[in-house]
């Protein structure tokens, strides 16, 4: 049943016009257990939940909520490999892909095989590029769910990665990323990697074939050995002359992608070892997610508060502020699996939408952030629910910094909700705002991969409540579209027919 027409949508509804004086201060004033109720392990995972806008009694509505929207039948469909991105027929199953080899019986038996004969070859082609101490530099060419993930996950790992080889990223058709690559390469010790799920992203397309020229033109000759493609479409490959080639299938998205041969350079970085345990600390959140009860189960928790957050309370945003240098790429990351998952106006049907889905996503790294747009987190006109992500352990000795980054991370979850009155305006902090609180032990590949896996799957729970097809993206093809037909206008100059701003914009630049 559609979220909006559920018995508890309208209790919740209520129950957010009853939550109107709320005010966290007083919450755990009057509940000394607050804080234990609303924190939960799962996984590699610290969760703590205390510091949002909500009470018990939000989350067993909420739960409600899920039982009435069929949560669990939807989670368990995708987990059956039953087709849930109806809007393109297809099934859903990056979590297949952490699954152990051998695991699973029945119809997903033999897709199963296959991404473990495809991780094996592509394990053992990181490992040989690994030693080949005369490729001294990676290059990604990929967009979207093709560059943030390895590139994220590159990032976090880098204090696990093989030194001695850079890893580049290059993702922009603006060809000054390319060249600003190019410009400290050689051809001989170079290994590009073509990662694009479909081989027909303009972006990538346009790198690729100048990767390919500036490698000949280097006097590059064995293409097989310094360029490897990633993608379902082996055939578009083998047509521009790419022969050396790691697949996978339409049944995983682009931006849940990392776990497939799109991860090849987190591989490379962190070894096949390093690899198999970023798959092994997702794997158990997928069995967290699929067998935890709702009231103790994170993903389910975490994406019921978005559906709270953004339906009742009407908050627009989320900010995700990583307290960890590594982890600086994960706001980005994190942005397109949710805006794109659940940046949403029709339901699975197609039928338009009445209520709000995806808010929007934005963030850095602390304590960077604090020096830039705290100000408004904490005296800003808006709420915005934050989530703080923090690493107990460092991997480097330097004296103090760690203590620091700690102190700060945790006074500013403690100023956003305690605030601070003073009289006279500018020096009163209202408090009262929420945030929620990741803790990892350490940052490894295996607490990387179970924190990328949980917030899959708490995009999975609000597209879900939200009944959208979180899988399809249909926003990206209109601009896709026009841009060509404004290539060729750039082309000739032909601006008849255009709209006025961008028939005078397109004469300007040509001018
Ligand atoms: O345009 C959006 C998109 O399709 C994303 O969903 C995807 O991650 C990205 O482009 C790259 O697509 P591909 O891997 O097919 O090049």
């Amino acid at each position: 049943m559609r979220c909006d027409q559920t018995a508890a949508w309208k209790d919740l509804q209520q129950h957010a016009q009853a939550f109107q004086g709320f005010d966290l201060r007083t919450a755990f004033a009057v509940d000394a257990a607050r804080s234990q109720t609303l924190s939960q392990t799962a996984p590699h995972v610290f969760a703590d939940l205390s510091k949002n806008h909500l009470d018990a009694a939000t989350e067993l509505l909420l739960q409600t909520l899920a039982e009435q929207t069929g949560l669990e039948a939807h989670r368990d469909a995708m987990f059956r490999g039953e087709h849930i991105n109806l809007s393109e027929d297809r099934a859903v199953m990056h979590w297949l892909l952490r699954q152990p080899a051998g695991s699973l019986s029945g119809p997903l038996a033999e897709p199963l095989g296959q991404v473990h004969d495809t991780l094996d070859a592509m394990l053992a082609y990181a490992e040989q590029v690994r030693s080949d101490t005369q490729i001294t530099d990676v290059v990604n060419i990929g967009i979207g769910g093709s560059d943030l993930g390895p590139q994220m996950a590159v990032l976090a790992l880098q204090d696990f990665a093989l030194q001695g080889k850079q890893f580049h990223f290059v993702s922009n058709v603006d060809g000054h990323e390319l060249a600003g690559v190019l410009r400290g390469l050689k051809a001989e010790s170079t290994l590009f990697l073509i990662a694009s799920k479909t081989f027909t992203t303009l972006e990538t397309m346009t790198n690729a074939r100048s990767a390919l020229q500036w490698f000949k033109a280097q006097g590059g000759r064995d293409v097989a050995r310094h360029f490897a493609a990633l993608t379902t479409n082996v055939a578009a490959a083998a047509d521009m002359g790419i022969t050396t080639c790691f697949g996978f299938w339409d049944w995983v998205g682009g931006r849940y992608s990392l776990w497939s041969a799109i991860g090849l350079p987190v591989a490379m970085a962190v070894g096949a070892a390093g690899f198999k345990d970023l798959l092994a600390g997702a794997h158990a959140m997928d069995q967290h997610f699929q067998t935890a009860p709702l009231a103790h189960n994170l993903p389910v928790r975490l994406g019921l508060l978005d559906v709270w957050y953004r339906n009742f309370l009407h908050y627009t945003s989320r900010s995700i502020a990583p307290y960890h240098s590594a982890l600086r790429r994960m706001p980005a990351y994190l942005q397109q699996l949710e805006m794109e998952s659940n940046g949403k106006r029709v339901d699975r049907t197609g039928q338009a939408l009445t209520y709000e889905t995806a808010p929007v996503l934005w963030g850095e790294p602390g304590t960077n952030g604090q020096h830039a747009y705290f100000q408004m987190l904490h005296q800003g006109t808006d709420i915005v629910p934050m989530e703080f992500m923090a690493v107990t352990k460092p991997t480097h000795n330097l004296k103090d910094h760690h203590e620091l980054l700690l102190a700060n991370v945790l006074a500013q979850a403690q100023a956003l909700m305690l605030g601070k009155s003073e009289a006279g305006g500018h020096k009163h902090f209202p408090g009262n705002r929420p945030s929620t609180f990741l803790l990892l032990d350490a940052l490894t590949p295996a607490s990387l991969g179970a924190l990328v896996a949980l917030q899959e799957h708490r995009v999975f729970v609000s597209g879900s409540v939200w009944g959208i097809n979180s899988f399809d993206q249909w926003g990206v093809e209109l601009g896709k579209v026009l841009a060509q037909d404004i290539h060729s206008r750039i082309v000739s100059g032909d601006a008849s027919g255009l709209d006025a701003s961008t028939a005078a914009l397109l004469q300007r630049i040509r001018a």
